[in-house]
């Protein structure tokens, strides 16, 4: 059996070893200085000014919206636009939080949100925001989006949970909006079994997203940024300034062990992407280049492409069924991503009164007619082999 995700780490027992020891000697396992590190290199790595670390993806787009309302520029009501195909818990926060969600259609090219689609939706829906999904380390034209958001005064946040390393005209993915969000769950690009950030170049939102981190109190803040609070709120003793709770938050810290694995996964994580980037290219040769079975996904435009599974939009549902067939106890197989959100029971239950005529989409299609295995750096010559074999046919 090809499984979907091979090992929990790169280099599995040399991390393994060193995480034993750092448990064994360290005194803290909260919060703490591995985190800290991890947030400066991991921003050094994707060229951010700030990045605040939380215990999942889910987390860090929950966090981000929770702060994006706390500093009222998001209000409850309001329309956010949001890629149709993407994770459930992209869109969730949105519902959570009191806005409206409102999904924009992918192209089947590239799986991703083109700038024409959302130039149509904004005819339609005045958006404050958007969250633009790169789902599976493809893109669309993320710079074109970008500029009509700055146009329009739309916020555009990037969910990039899906491609860390991807590189678009020079510029990495997760670079082009206000704040970007990451998850370093299993099987990511980059895993410390849990865990997940919130990547921006804006001082107050990353001082915000602290707040919303933990509890709501400032303790994870600059000491300037702290005095500042303190003196707005008029919170003159120590007694209390550690127990007062300015804004509305979460509890989303991650653990000590979190921040340590992310700092050892991290120096591995440029050679993790360029194996998977090789065996991407290898399988796209093959399968994106047989046009009865296939809808072929657009990667060339894109100057690196980094993703950790390898979608296959069949050209009827037979094809994808006979397929699901075929790969039983074979090669572990999953629909792409979470599907077609519009699909799915809780977006119908809470958005389902919008009507957003959706019978006709892309998203549809690729939910309806596609899957995905799984592309590890451990996938051998000759597992690459038996892949292109089970899905040349
Ligand atoms: C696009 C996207 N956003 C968010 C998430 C949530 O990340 P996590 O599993 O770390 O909560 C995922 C998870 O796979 C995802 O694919």
């Amino acid at each position: 059996m090809i499984k979907l995700i091979k090992s929990t780490f790169f280099k599995e027992s040399e991390t393994k070893k060193n995480l034993t020891e750092f448990i064994n000697r360290t005194k803290q396992l909260s919060f703490g200085r591995e985190c800290v590190l991890f947030e400066k290199n991991f921003s050094g790595y994707q060229e951010r000014k700030q990045c605040v670390l939380v215990n999942s993806g889910s987390s860090a787009n929950l966090a981000i919206i929770m702060a994006l309302i706390n500093l009222g520029i998001l209000k409850r009501g309001d329309m956010v636009g949001f890629s149709a195909l993407t994770w459930s818990t992209n869109v969730m926060p949105l519902i959570q939080l009191g806005l409206t969600a409102v999904p924009v259609d992918v192209s089947l090219q590239t799986l991703n949100v083109h700038s024409e689609t959302v130039h149509k939706t904004l005819k339609r829906y005045p958006l404050k925001m958007l969250f633009l999904t790169n789902l599976l380390g493809f893109c669309s034209d993320p710079d074109k989006i970008a500029e009509i958001c700055r146009d329009n005064k739309i916020i555009l946040i990037e969910d990039n949970c899906e491609a860390l390393g991807s590189i678009y005209k020079g510029k990495k993915l997760g670079n082009f909006g206000l704040a970007s969000t990451f998850s370093f769950y299993v099987g990511h690009h980059l895993s410390t079994v849990e865990g997940g950030a919130v990547l921006t170049d804006n001082y107050n939102l990353a001082s915000m997203l602290r707040i919303v981190r933990a509890h709501g109190w400032d303790r994870n803040l600059s000491l300037a940024r702290q005095n500042s609070i303190r003196n707005r709120f008029k919170v003159n003793s120590t007694f209390y300034s550690r127990y007062t709770f300015y804004d509305l938050g979460f509890n989303l810290r991650p653990t000590e062990i979190a921040g340590f694995l992310g700092n050892i996964q991290l120096k591995y994580l440029d050679e993790i992407n360029q194996k998977r980037r090789d065996n991407f290219k290898r399988l796209a040769e093959y399968l994106y280049t047989n046009p009865k079975l296939y809808y072929p996904v657009k990667y060339n435009h894109l100057d690196f492409i980094s993703n950790f599974a390898f979608p296959l939009i069949c050209k009827s549902r037979e094809i994808r069924d006979k397929l699901v067939a075929k790969c039983e106890k074979k090669v572990e197989i999953r629909p792409i991503v979470g599907g077609d959100i519009t699909t799915q029971p809780f977006f119908r239950k809470y958005m389902g009164k919008i009507s957003f005529n959706y019978s006709q989409s892309q998203a549809r299609l690729i939910h309806e007619q596609g899957l995905y295995f799984g592309n590890n750096p451990e996938l051998t010559g000759k597992e690459i082999n038996t892949l292109i074999k089970i899905f040349s046919k």
